[in-house]
């Protein structure tokens, strides 16, 4: 119970040139944690209030159990929805509030009495049933919140952005409630955020979207990994990614990445992405902050694979340091060691674990790399 498939799903506003959702195609097993994550506008919201049966969909089919939902209204779902903005009756007691969307479906009182109490318990928030929305912290509300869409035992959670309003600690301890909650209900759960770290704390499975268009559907470690284009290299990971500017070259049959500074030797298993006919195109390579290492210039001559660079500054977060180098137009992030200090205008020689960067077309932000294993 509590699979999801959209079929080619989109969503045109009115008066709106392009869709807010465009061609959503994606089946969601049962008990699956999904997130949803992109910048403000892409479209998660409109997503969920489509399969929540807030919003119409202008095109494609969505499929609750294999049960055709396009036109089924919200109450007749099994869905229950948590928004960031709690949405409590302030009239009503914290009791009251959870118990009712069990009154509504004419539970009888005897099994709402104890439906609430058990929910109440799992959140601890049994001292608070009594109370009013307005003598509650932001935190309980969300738990409140929270406790009213479990109590229903629905089949399908979902989630909008519930974790926006609380501050730091609070997030971190709701978050990690919810991942807990949801492996024990193991009931099916879509989420969105546009917080990246969210994403990939919470998910089994994420899609990352922009404009209205599904980026990449992976597991975190995957998406991390394997990012199949620009934007999603770019929006996963934080620093994010260094991206630098170059093409291939190609000598006595081995490619070499270059720009005006480097020349640097690409890794075999990258060489079916660059056998097509690649003249003239350019091409980004993205490094993590943490595939490159830096080292003291001994103003001798370049070693190969090493390239001089200039520190612009230092960033230390406590456990890890960043140092923004500068390599000709390009400033590039590279995660060291907190213990060596240093400073402004060093002169270094950075390298980078040619075995862990990305390529990618710079004119579409394609993958090289996925797309030479797909061939
Ligand atoms: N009711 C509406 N009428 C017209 N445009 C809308 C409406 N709701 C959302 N949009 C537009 O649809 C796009 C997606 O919005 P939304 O789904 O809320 O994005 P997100 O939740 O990812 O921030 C945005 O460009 C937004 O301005
Ligand atoms: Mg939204």
């Amino acid at each position: 119970m509590g699979s999801i498939t959209f079929n080619h799903v989109y969503k045109r506003y009115k008066g709106e040139a392009r869709p807010a959702v465009n061609d959503f195609h994606l089946s969601i097993e049962e008990g699956e944690f999904l997130v949803l994550v992109g910048p403000s506008g892409c479209g998660k919201s409109t997503t969920l209030r489509m399969l929540a049966g807030l919003e119409e969909i202008s095109e494609g089919d969505l499929y609750i159990d294999d049960k055709y939902v396009n036109y089924l209204s919200p109450k007749d779902r099994d869905i229950a929805m948590v928004f960031q903005n709690y949405a409590l009756y302030p009239n009503l007691s914290v009791y009251e509030n959870i118990a009712l969307g069990l009154k509504l479906r004419k539970t009888a009182k005897h099994d709402i009495e104890l439906r609430v109490n058990r929910v109440a318990r799992i959140l601890e928030i049994s001292h608070l049933l009594g109370r009013k929305p307005n003598q509650l912290s932001g935190g309980q509300k969300q738990r409140v919140a929270l406790g009213r869409a479990i109590a229903r035992e629905p089949q399908v959670f979902l989630m909008d952005e519930p974790l926006s309003n609380l501050d730091a600690k609070l997030r971190a301890q709701t978050r990690a409630e919810i991942i807990k909650l949801q492996s024990e209900l193991k009931r099916t759960t879509v989420y969105v955020t546009h917080d990246q770290v969210e994403a990939m704390t919470m998910g089994t499975r994420i899609v990352v979207m922009k404009d209205g268009i599904i980026q990449q559907v992976a597991p975190p470690r995957e998406l991390y990994d394997q990012p199949a284009n620009l934007f999603v290299a770019g929006f996963i990971g934080s620093p994010q990614m260094n991206f630098i500017q170059g093409s291939v070259t190609r000598e006595d049959g081995r490619f070499y990445f270059v720009n005006k500074r480097i020349k640097l030797p690409v890794p075999e298993h990258h060489y079916p992405g660059f056998n097509r006919d690649r003249n003239g195109i350019s091409f980004i390579m993205g490094v993590r902050p943490e595939h490159a290492l830096l080292k003291a210039d001994t103003g001798r001559e370049e070693e190969e694979g090493w390239v001089r660079c200039e520190v612009e500054m230092t960033e230390i977060t406590g456990a890890d340091s960043y140092v923004y180098v500068r390599l000709g137009e390009q400033t590039v992030i590279v995660r060291t060691d907190p213990d060596k200090l240093h400073r402004k205008d060093d002169k270094l020689l950075v390298s980078f674990a040619m075995n862990k960067v990305h390529f990618f077309e710079e004119q579409s932000g394609d993958s090289v790399s996925l797309k030479g294993d797909a061939q």
